[in-house]
């Protein structure tokens, strides 16, 4: 009876969890420590914005199944408050939700408030208003700035606090991040960089969590915040206090893509290897960025010319399903590290040579079991070593893990997981009834045009509510220019700071530009087709996600600003670029909200087969789907289209572009220090060809599928295919 009473009170304890005892998260030397336990965490990245609400508990629980404790996610600043002080933390921004799932599973959390967090993400995170608060300069020692950053840190933390989320309230939360990779621009910043560093960790410290702040890749992160490592390796970091653990907040699973790239894969062999020698050295804390990368749904890709998908090669790819061997194989090296645990927080490594390029760290606490990490960095030759008097072989590039200092559980090389290949499968969903309707480039509704003399910065313009800003100017042709009676017609030469650019004289397509992630700038010189009179010169220029990362990346200019000029006419070059042009943001599709069926009437739609074969630039498709049978994720074959942006019953799967992968794919071997130039695949093939649509964005019956076409493509061969791994 009384033994009864224990247990059902020690049950109530458990459950109850931080409620009743007392809970608290600190660190030493060796590790984060959580009710006094010293832990070695195991963690990865998921952001909830790039997968929906109904994907998260598969997502999370399948990370706890591979043996993670713990999710990392960023705070995404311009999701949470699109216009200054108005908040939405709601339906798929319910961050709240998304760590309640996760605390669920009964794994932690950490909190990467940024609340600057580059990730591929539009404009590093930041809401474009920001860029137009007066006098504002990001990330350094500014006043306005400062107050922004501080009023949503302390909105995130309260809504935390509110919800009970920080561990020493019994919440999920474990360690907080400020600010992001700040250390080199710090420096760049000089003072001004550094006194900023330092207001943030302050400032930080000051919302009184109650569990510690880490800064990632900031060397001079000071007390108490933890400074902590990114990349693709992390054992030659150490914090920069004795007193600190050794953490790696970003442990590379693969590489993001970018239009006119290939895919970037890294080995699971080598990923587990880096892991391993972290582990091994004495790190405590790693987390896989990423776990499951997922989508850049709308358009809130970073860049320029960040991809819809944001796969990252990650254990959990972009559509939700386990990617083997990489899954497998990583939660075999998990299961193996905890076997260590006890060890390894209880004692310093000895390390021993065992040859030349061979090493043995070994933990041997008095009162706990002996584990041992048995390393060959050699790339290209195994190794036969002797330990505690036994031979042990080692693969190249690899380390075997040794619980008990005897019997190899683990090595990093040896995959014995089964591969997964991806299938995309034509479903039996047709698309029916496709109608279009093109953009009209001749008519134009004067109360949404204004007029200025020269050339205008387009995000200044648009506030990045669209990524289309319409530039046109005229040009008046006398009837006895030369060109007129037989000679070269003019060129027109446009310079565009980015992002692409399409052409129009006199309302037909005249050609088009485009930059790339690393060269943004888009430059026009072609011959042009003018005529006697007027002449309407219409410049589309189109923005490909907003810069993530860079020195001041915010007064990156994007849009025509010229020199835009004629070459020529008779009197010589005319200079456009302080001729009057006509602005007007946006599509007329946009502002009619084309892509939802709410206002599927407001154009005239023509039949698809009334239409020529050869496909107009900037139209508008709409066709209806049925949704197939199954659980399979699905996604659409964008393979005829060009470029441009799709809608699913209103919501935005994403910007499409049916560009051409350039690489050198010559193969990979996982031996070798890794580099992403040295593992890509998909040369030549369409950079992405699929474009996640969940499935819970659709009903069983008539989803209203909206293509934007910027250049011309074939709707008729789009189609919706399952993918599996088989
Ligand atoms: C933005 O536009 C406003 C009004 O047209 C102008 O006064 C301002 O100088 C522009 N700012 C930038 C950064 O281009
Ligand atoms: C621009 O328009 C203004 C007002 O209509 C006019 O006075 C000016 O001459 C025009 N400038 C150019 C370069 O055409
Ligand atoms: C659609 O076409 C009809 C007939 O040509 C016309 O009366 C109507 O104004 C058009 N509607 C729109 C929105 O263009």
């Amino acid at each position: 009876m009384m033994k009864q009473k224990w247990v059902l009170l020690f049950l109530m304890i458990s459950q109850m969890g931080c409620h009743l005892i007392h809970c608290s998260v600190t660190y030493d030397n060796k590790a984060i420590v959580i009710n006094g336990e010293r832990r070695i965490l195991i963690s990865g990245s998921i952001h909830y914005p790039r997968s929906t609400p109904e994907m998260w508990e598969d997502l999370v629980k399948k990370a706890k199944d591979g043996g993670l404790d713990m999710i990392d996610t960023y705070v995404f600043w311009n999701v949470h408050e699109p216009s200054p002080g108005n908040y939405n933390f709601e339906g798929k921004y319910d961050l709240v939700r998304f760590l309640k799932i996760v605390q669920k599973q009964g794994m932690y959390v950490h909190l990467r408030i940024g609340p600057y967090v580059c990730a591929e993400w539009n404009f590093g995170g930041f809401p474009v208003w920001l860029k137009y608060v007066p006098d504002i300069s990001f990330r350094t020692d500014n006043e306005p700035f400062k107050r922004a950053m501080k009023g949503f840190m302390e909105k995130v933390v309260n809504l935390m606090k509110s919800e009970k989320m920080f561990e020493s309230q019994g919440g999920p939360i474990i360690f907080s991040q400020v600010e992001n990779e700040y250390g080199s621009v710090g420096k760049a910043y000089g003072g001004v960089g550094h006194s900023y560093m330092t207001w943030a960790a302050n400032m930080a410290v000051g919302l009184d969590t109650g569990v510690p702040w880490v800064m990632c890749k900031q060397d001079d992160a000071p007390d108490p915040i933890i400074n902590t490592c990114n990349g693709f390796y992390c054992d030659n970091f150490s914090p920069n206090k004795p007193y600190k653990p050794t953490l790696w907040t970003e442990a590379w699973s693969g590489w993001f893509t970018e239009f006119g790239g290939p895919i970037y894969q890294r080995p699971v062999q080598d990923l587990a290897f880096g892991v391993a020698r972290f582990i091994q050295k004495g790190g405590s804390f790693f987390n896989y960025y990423m776990y499951h990368g997922g989508t850049n749904f709308g358009r809130t890709s970073g860049g320029p010319f960040i991809t819809t998908s944001y796969d990252y090669d990650a254990p959990i790819d972009e559509y939700g399903l386990i990617r083997q061997p990489k899954y497998g194989h990583l939660k075999e090296l998990h299961k193996a590290i905890k076997q260590c645990e006890p060890a390894l927080v209880s004692a310093d490594p000895v390390i021993s040579s065992l040859g030349n390029l061979q090493q043995a760290h070994v933990y041997s606490p008095k009162s706990r079991p002996c584990a041992a990490f048995l390393s060959n960095y050699d790339p290209s030759n195994a190794a036969k070593v002797m330990f505690n008097n036994k031979h042990y072989t080692l693969p190249p590039w690899s380390i075997s893990i040794l619980p008990d200092c005897d019997n190899v559980v683990f090595n990093t090389a040896n995959v014995g997981v089964q591969s997964t290949q991806v299938e995309m499968s034509v479903s039996n969903s047709k698309m029916l009834s496709w109608e279009t309707y093109t953009e009209d480039l001749t008519t134009s509704d004067e109360s949404s045009t204004f007029t200025a003399t020269g050339l205008l910065e387009q995000i200044n313009i648009t506030r990045d509510t669209s990524d289309y800003l319409w530039y046109t100017t005229s040009v008046d042709v006398g009837s006895s220019e030369s060109f007129l009676r037989g000679g070269e017609s003019p060129k027109l030469f446009v310079q565009s700071s980015g992002h692409a650019l399409h052409v129009f004289i006199n309302g037909e397509h005249s050609g088009s530009g485009f930059g790339s992630r690393k060269h943004r700038k888009v430059t026009y010189k072609e011959n042009i087709n003018l005529r006697a009179g007027s002449n309407k010169i219409t410049l589309l220029s189109v923005a490909m996600g907003l810069p993530n990362m860079g020195g001041h990346y915010e007064f990156w200019e994007t849009g025509v600003l010229g020199p835009v000029a004629l070459y020529g006419l008779d009197q010589g070059k005319q200079d456009l670029s302080w001729a009057n042009w006509t602005y007007q943001v946006g599509l007329k599709g946009e502002a009619m909200n084309v892509g939802s069926s709410k206002s599927m009437s407001s154009v005239n739609w023509t039949q698809n087969s009334l239409i020529s074969q050869n496909q107009q630039p900037l139209t508008w498709h709409k066709a209806y789907f049925d949704v197939p049978k199954g659980d399979e994720p699905l996604a659409l074959d964008m393979n005829s289209m060009g470029k441009g942006e799709a809608w699913v019953n209103g919501q935005s799967i994403g910007r499409y572009w049916t560009t051409y992968a350039n690489g050198d794919c010559q193969g990979c071997h996982y031996a070798n220090t890794y580099r992403p130039l040295a593992c890509q695949i998909g040369c030549g093939q369409p950079t992405q060809r699929w474009y996640h649509v969940p499935r819970s964005w659709l009903k069983p019956k008539n989803n209203l599928l909206v293509l934007f076409e910027e250049l011309g493509g074939d709707p008729s061969k789009v189609s919706l295919v399952k993918r599996s791994m088989v």
